[in-house]
Order: structure tokens, then C-alpha cells, then sequence
């Protein structure tokens, strides 16, 4: 998908994904993913009886990746500013949580055939923003710095 794919005001990544349906679908294959790939990162989560990560976060997280893709802001016509590091602040991210987030989100796309240069715009925005809400330091290599 989109091997040219440059990024501007009349093409966002929602656009070039294929749109709101498309880019819902992503965030639907990412909770699979995570379900299937990420246990310790899918039970911080809200789960239903299934142990499917719930709907409704399933649903917010679709409307919010539309609007931070370049697509309607509905999400933040519902939820107002979504204030991510805010939102985070109760789940505790170190690095092996950002990473495991990076590699559910990295089966999605490419389960969703995202390839070229919107794969790359795209893996390197989601790598910028889980780095940026991580919120507790990597006990382990402190551990071992500390010998
Ligand atoms: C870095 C690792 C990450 C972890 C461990 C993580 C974990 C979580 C958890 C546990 C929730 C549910 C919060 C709750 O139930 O109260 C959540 C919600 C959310 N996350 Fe993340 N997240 C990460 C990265 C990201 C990134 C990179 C984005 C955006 C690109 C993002 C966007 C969101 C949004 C919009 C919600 C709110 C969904 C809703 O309204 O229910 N998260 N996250």
C-alpha cells in the first residue's frame, strides 16, 4: 500500500489507509494481535467476559487513531483533547511495554498490507508517541547497571 506515498494536507495517512472504515479495521486487528502476541500487555487492559479487550475502548481507539491519522475529529468532539500521557498516566509503561505496543501495532500493519513510505511515516509516528508515554523506568537494566 502506497510505496510513494508522501504526506500533506490533501493526502493524510487516514486517507491513504483507505479511510474511517479502514482505519477502524486497523484498530480492530491490533487488539487481536495483542490478544494473541502480547498477554502481559493485553491484561492491563479492559476485557470482556471473552477476555477480548473491550468494546467500547476498541471503539474509542478506532475514532481516535481516524482524527490522529488526518481524518474527522470525532474523537475529539466526543472525548475533547485526548491529553495521551494524561491518559496513560495509571497504566505503567516501561520500555518492554512500549515495545510489545510497537509489535502488536507492527502485525496490524502488516496484516493490513501497509507497505513503503506511508509503513515508514507510520512506524516511526507510533514509535515517537509509545516512547513518549512511557512512565516508569526499565527496573531490570537498572538492576543490572547497578551490577
Ligand atoms: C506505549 C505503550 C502503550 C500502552 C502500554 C498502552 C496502554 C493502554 C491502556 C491499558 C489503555 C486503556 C486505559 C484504560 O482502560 O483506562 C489505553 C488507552 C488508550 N491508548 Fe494506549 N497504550 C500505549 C500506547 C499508545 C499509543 C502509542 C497510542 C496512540 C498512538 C495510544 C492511544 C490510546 C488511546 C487513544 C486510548 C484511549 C482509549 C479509550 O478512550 O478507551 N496508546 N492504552
Amino acid at each position: 500500500m502506497s510505496d510513494d506515498w508522501q504526506p500533506g494536507p490533501d493526502n493524510p495517512p487516514w486517507r491513504a489507509l483507505g479511510g474511517t472504515e479502514a482505519v477502524k479495521a486497523l484498530a480492530e486487528r491490533f487488539y487481536d494481535a495483542m490478544e494473541r502476541t502480547e498477554p502481559a500487555l493485553a491484561a492491563l487492559h479492559k476485557r470482556d467476559a471473552q477476555g477480548k479487550v473491550d468494546r467500547g475502548s476498541r471503539e474509542r481507539f478506532g475514532l481516535f487513531l481516524v482524527g490522529w491519522l488526518g481524518g474527522p475529529q470525532d474523537y475529539m468532539a466526543q472525548y475533547g483533547h485526548p491529553r495521551l500521557r494524561m491518559r496513560h498516566a495509571h497504566v505503567p509503561i516501561d520500555s518492554k511495554m512500549r515495545d510489545a505496543w510497537l509489535r502488536s501495532m507492527a502485525i496490524a500493519l502488516d496484516e493490513t498490507g501497509v507497505t513503503g513510505s506511508l509503513r515508514a511515516f507510520l512506524d516511526a509516528r507510533f514509535a515517537q508517541v509509545a516512547d513518549f508515554l512511557r512512565n516508569v523506568p526499565d527496573e531490570e537494566q537498572e538492576e543490572q547497571a547497578a551490577g
